[in-house]
């Protein structure tokens, strides 16, 4: 086992005020991602999009460590550095997605359970090699009124502790993905006792497997009501029911927490961040995994075209700034209006 360079690695990526940039979107997220600019998705547009990100200037201070999709860790930026190189030579360290997406669950189709162990030991060795020093597994969960079953809660915990141990023994840092989606019509109650439920089975497993704690991630969904809930909690509520529902579920020997933001807006999700630290010191440090929530407003400025590319790094910058000092407490709504 490689425990020091795990915990090290670990540590790193919830460095003080710094995240993750979520940008691993598989090629069926992102052709969706870029339709919705009007930009046809491509390789060439992916590495170009991809480019803009990885080479917007100080972004570095606030960003850790970049999720990959696999596509993007093979490709080079414009200069012609491989992408992997060019971050890890800003000191950002290059992670990699290695699921193969959430697929219906034999036994209970309405529900999904996450695949891609087959093969998994080979590719973490490859991806390593690749420069990739942590990874990324999702388990998807939705909320009805009968869902989630004890079934699919127990196979995604297993199939999460099995990945977790396999990058461990490669020496990747797995980041433990458990989303309970939000988008369902449930209260902010019911994502408590579900998203409580789904990290105690996830911890079960991991001990079983021999996971080390101090030499992984975990990125949970925040407590938060349904997208289509009438009755939407505010940003309080939502820091005490995550922090509530965190300290009962998870070990004081993870280093690091680091939410997804799952549909919240921007600012929203920086603004949950900032509340939940305001309330700390906690066991454990609290910061970002975003996707959407750092990536949407340099998106939309983008639009696929080279005149824009400085518009939509800046925008970049500013959820990386803001949602770094959110992983302080340090944020506060007058920074959405600062240069
Ligand atoms: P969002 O922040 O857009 O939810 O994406 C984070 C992520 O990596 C989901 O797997």
């Amino acid at each position: 086992m490689h425990e020091q360079a795990l915990i090290d690695t670990a540590k790193a990526l919830v460095a003080d005020g710094k995240g993750i940039l979520a940008a691993d979107e598989s090629t069926g997220t992102i052709k969706k991602r870029l339709d919705g600019i009007g930009v046809e998705s491509t390789e060439e547009t992916r590495q170009a999009y991809r480019n803009l990100l990885f080479t917007t200037q100080g972004a570095e201070d606030y960003i850790s460590g970049v999720i990959l999709f696999e596509e993007t860790l093979f490709q080079k930026a414009d200069d012609g550095t491989p992408f992997s190189k060019l971050l890890a030579d800003k000191g950002v360290i290059p992670g990699i997605k290695v699921d193969k997406g959430a697929k219906p669950l034999a036994g209970s189709p309405d529900e999904k359970i996450t695949e891609g162990l087959d093969g998994l030991r080979d590719r973490l060795n490859e991806y390593r090699e690749a420069g990739a020093r942590f990874a990324k597994w999702r388990a998807v969960i939705d909320i009805t009124d009968e869902r989630p079953s004890d079934y699919c809660v127990h196979v995604n915990a297993g199939a999460l502790a099995r990945y977790a141990a396999l990058c461990q023994e490669a020496g990747i840092v797995p980041i433990v993905e458990p989303e309970v989606l939000m988008d369902g019509a449930n209260s902010i109650e019911r994502c408590e006792a579900v998203t409580d439920r789904v990290l105690d089975a996830v911890f079960t497993e991991l001990k079983r497997q021999n996971v080390l704690l101090e030499g992984m991630l975990l990125k949970p969904n925040m407590v938060i009501a349904g997208k289509s809930s009438p009755q939407q909690a505010g940003v309080d509520q939502v820091a005490e029911a995550t922090i509530r529902c965190l300290k009962r579920r998870v070990p004081a020997a993870v280093p690091g927490i680091v939410f997804l933001s799952g549909g919240q807006s921007d600012e929203l999700a920086t603004a949950h961040l900032d509340a939940m630290n305001k309330r700390g010191p906690h066991p454990w440090a609290l910061s970002f995994s975003y996707g959407r929530a750092l990536q949407a407003p340099a998106l939309a400025a983008w639009q696929g075209k080279p005149e824009n590319v400085e518009a939509a790094q800046s925008a970049y910058f500013k959820r990386a700034r803001n949602n770094g000092a959110a992983a302080r407490g340090e944020y506060s709504s007058d920074m959405e209006s600062a240069a």
